[in-house]
């Protein structure tokens, strides 16, 4: 078990990319897949399959997502994204990789930020590629389905609600108002690979640091997972602040199992108090 000593200790001297997680947002209200409350719960996230190959599944997303939108373009960001945005503003950390699709590291202030599984903000054509923001597509949602609302579900990772068995035969779905073409949120599903320059993005941001720090993920998912792999293949030291065991601690130099809202700002004001450390000198 490491303390916040120890992590500015590796820290101090380095420049560091941070890859965030689920767990690195549980603290603004939007849960995670695999923290300690959720665990136990079965969760069935859509396929891409499914939403590509089947209308029924598309109305079914889009008929919990209209209710789930809400709850995420509403979550403020918590203390660990403003102190990642503060440490990347003082040099110590070069960008973030993240795995989330809430867009919170971009509320917080964070400058290069690269989104491997994409936002829910934006909605794109499967047909003519066009994107759509979230928020006017969910005017369209609303326009077209005035009644819809249920009372007592429960928000699901990525912006999902339970329904429960609900009839949704009477939920209508907007078309790309370009080209009448078939809408998916730009997010990467399961079963759906990463697209490759967004790929060669967070390895860019990888190659320019000399450590990274995982905060809130627990690295079940390769796509976050590889970076780990790479930095302990390379001998470049991994450290890791989340609730729980990850599948990279065998591989890190420095865990902390605390909470990233307390952890991320505690080692910010370290940072900043010992006055040292920061590769790259700011004009703030
Ligand atoms: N906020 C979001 O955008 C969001 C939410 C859920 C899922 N997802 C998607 O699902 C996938 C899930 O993988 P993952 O590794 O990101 O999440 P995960 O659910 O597998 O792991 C989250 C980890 O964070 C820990 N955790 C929870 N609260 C924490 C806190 N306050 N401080 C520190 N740690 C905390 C949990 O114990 C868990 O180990 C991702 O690929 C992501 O795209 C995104
Ligand atoms: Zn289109």
């Amino acid at each position: 078990m490491h303390t916040l000593n120890d992590l500015q200790a590796l820290i101090r001297g380095r420049r560091t990319v941070v890859l965030t997680g689920a767990g690195c947002s549980t603290e603004s209200g939007i849960p995670d897949y695999r923290g300690p409350l959720t665990r136990k719960k079965a969760r069935n996230p859509i396929l891409y399959k499914a939403f590509i190959n089947e209308a029924s599944a598309r109305v079914r997303y889009w008929s919990r997502s209209l209710i789930g939108w809400n709850r995420i373009v509403d979550a403020a960001p918590n203390a660990a994204h403003t102190a990642i945005a503060e440490l990347e503003a003082k040099g110590y950390v070069n960008g973030v990789i993240t795995q989330n699709v809430d867009r919170l590291h971009h509320k917080a202030g964070s400058d290069r930020v690269v989104e491997l599984h994409g936002t829910l903000s934006e909605v794109c054509c499967l047909d003519c590629g066009q994107l759509e923001q979230r928020n006017t597509f969910q005017q369209r949602l609303q326009v077209l389905n005035p009644d819809w609302w249920h009372e007592g579900h429960d928000l699901a990772p990525d912006g999902d609600v339970e329904l429960g068995d609900i009839d949704v035969s009477q939920f209508r779905v907007p078309a790309c108002s370009i080209c009448g073409g078939v809408l998916k949120p730009n997010v990467v599903f399961f079963g759906e690979s990463v697209p490759k320059d967004r790929v060669e993005d967070a390895w860019q941001l990888y190659d320019e640091a000399d450590m990274i720090l995982v905060v809130g993920s627990s690295l079940t998912v390769f796509s976050g997972y590889r970076f780990v792999l790479k930095a302990a293949k390379e001998g470049r030291p991994v450290a890791i602040v989340n609730l729980g065991p990850t599948r990279g601690d065998a591989l890190a130099s420095c865990c902390i199992d605390k909470e990233a809202g307390v952890i991320m700002p505690g080692l910010l004001n370290k940072l900043i108090n010992s006055n040292e450390g920061a590769l790259r000198e700011t004009s703030t």
